[in-house]
């Protein structure tokens, strides 16, 4: 029996993609382990969208060395977007690594263990929209689906568009055959996984996609990530108002509240062009949750430019959101623009941006005290143990007291009775 172990970075999509490689390497009688020590394929699934992330797994490749020197059969593989941005530069730098399996080319993890293949795989692959994976899933509630891979936008800031290729979506109807199976297994809630999933392109729309998937019957909820706010359609709005199953919920990075510094970072919208959104999804769908992300000291970003974004963060009031100090990425346009900063004025203002949006989200959530929510119970809360945890349809996660009268994959109606900034607990009615 041959074991495996994959430890991952970054993103959703990367966290999606581990389990397409867990999926590969069952199927070739591979079983998981917990650690890389009992492994015989240990993967790292890196990511590469800020430099904190980079770092972090060039000091786990490090630290594994030693066990390399003891294990040299065990075989180290690093995939995700690091492997697709370095490739040969990752062995010529730490030669105990095997392999490098760039995003786009999971696939070949099967090569890796049952040939004696090459040892880099980076090229860019169209095929990728067409190929069918076995899925070794997380959770038995609720599944990611990939919908579309790659990304168009070029945001001066973002190396996705260099590690995963160009904007490809898949078949709608391999789209929907996936989540009939996931229906059939159990499975709940979907989530459709795309960097743009409002530019999807199959034989429907995006919108035209979520009335499909919204018919089949098992399926409770369906969410989506992530969207850009220049491609928000009043089709999507409607559809999220008018199917019963797309939850009340959508992750809009604004990413700043200035105008001028959208333009730099080539977001294709202004700021009075997003408030118009956030206006009209609030009047059309009146409990949606909005959250996003936020990107601080970005450069040329002047204090004034900062307190727009300050001003934004009050004007929305977002649900929650992501905030991160700008970090240039080798190869993006805005890693050589004028005007970087210094970091102690990129932390300055990412405290000020994250201590203010505390408040908000805490004021928010206390807003839910005493009110019904509908409630998917995922599983046990892993911290207190003898609480169930679930989700509320805005994606507001929901604790309550363990009960023999119901289980995971169940939606049942909760009363919050207390708030924090990060969950919220409940009594079942
Ligand atoms: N520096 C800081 N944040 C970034 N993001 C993407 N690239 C960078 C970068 N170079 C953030 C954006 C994006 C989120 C996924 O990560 O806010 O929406
Ligand atoms: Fe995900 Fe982007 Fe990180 Fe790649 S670089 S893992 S796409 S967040």
């Amino acid at each position: 029996m041959k074991h495996y172990y994959i430890e991952t970075f970054g993103c959703q999509m990367n966290v999606h993609d581990s389990e397409k490689m867990a999926g590969i390497l069952k199927s070739e009688g591979y079983t998981a382990v917990g650690s890389a020590e009992d492994a015989d394929i240990l993967i790292f699934n890196t990511c590469s969208i800020r430099q904190k992330a980079e770092q972090k797994f060039f000091s786990e490749l490090g630290r594994i060395k030693s066990l390399k020197k003891r294990r040299p059969d065990l075989k180290i593989a690093v995939a995700g977007c690091i492997a697709q941005q370095e490739g040969i530069k990752i062995i010529e730098r730490a030669p105990h690594v095997d392999y490098v399996v760039g995003p786009q080319n999971i696939s070949a993890l099967k090569d890796i263990i049952t040939s004696q293949s090459d040892s880099v795989f980076t090229d860019d692959n169209l095929a990728i929209t067409e190929i069918e994976l076995p899925i070794e899933r997380r959770d038995n509630v609720r599944a990611w689906v990939n919908i579309m891979y790659g990304c168009n936008n070029f945001c001066s800031y973002c190396i996705v568009p260099y590690t995963r290729g160009r904007e490809r979506s898949r078949a709608s109807q391999s789209i929907i055959n996936e989540i009939k199976d996931l229906a059939e297994k159990g499975y709940k809630e979907v989530t459709l996984l795309g960097q743009n999933v409002n530019s999807y392109k199959g034989n429907v729309d995006f919108p035209g996609l979520l009335k499909e998937i919204n018919k089949i019957e098992e399926i409770k909820r369906i969410r989506f990530v992530t969207s850009h706010p220049k491609d928000l359609s009043d089709e999507l709005i409607y559809a999220i108002r008018d199917l019963d199953k797309v939850c009340e919920h959508i992750h809009l990075p604004l990413q700043s509240g200035s105008s001028k510094v959208l333009a730099l970072m080539n977001r294709k919208y202004t700021y009075a062009d997003y408030i118009k959104k956030i206006e009209q999804l609030k009047r059309e769908i009146p409990e949606i949750a909005i959250t996003s992300d936020i990107i601080a000291g970005f450069p040329q970003e002047t204090d004034e430019d900062h307190n727009d974004t300050i001003k934004a963060l009050k004007e929305v009031e977002f649900d929650s959101i992501f905030a991160f100090k700008f970090s240039p990425r080798p190869g993006t346009k805005a890693s050589t623009m004028d005007g970087q900063l210094p970091d102690d004025i990129k932390s300055n203002r990412l405290s000020e941006i994250l201590e203010l949006q505390n408040k908000i989200t805490e004021r928010k959530n206390n807003g839910l005290k005493g009110t019904i929510q509908e409630v998917l119970i995922e599983g046990v809360d892993e911290k207190t143990s003898n609480k169930f945890s679930g989700r509320t349809r805005t994606n507001k996660v929901v604790n309550v007291l363990f009960d023999s009268t119901i289980k995971p994959g169940d939606t049942i109606k909760v009363k919050i009775t207390t708030a924090r900034r990060h969950s919220l607990e409940g009594e079942i009615v």
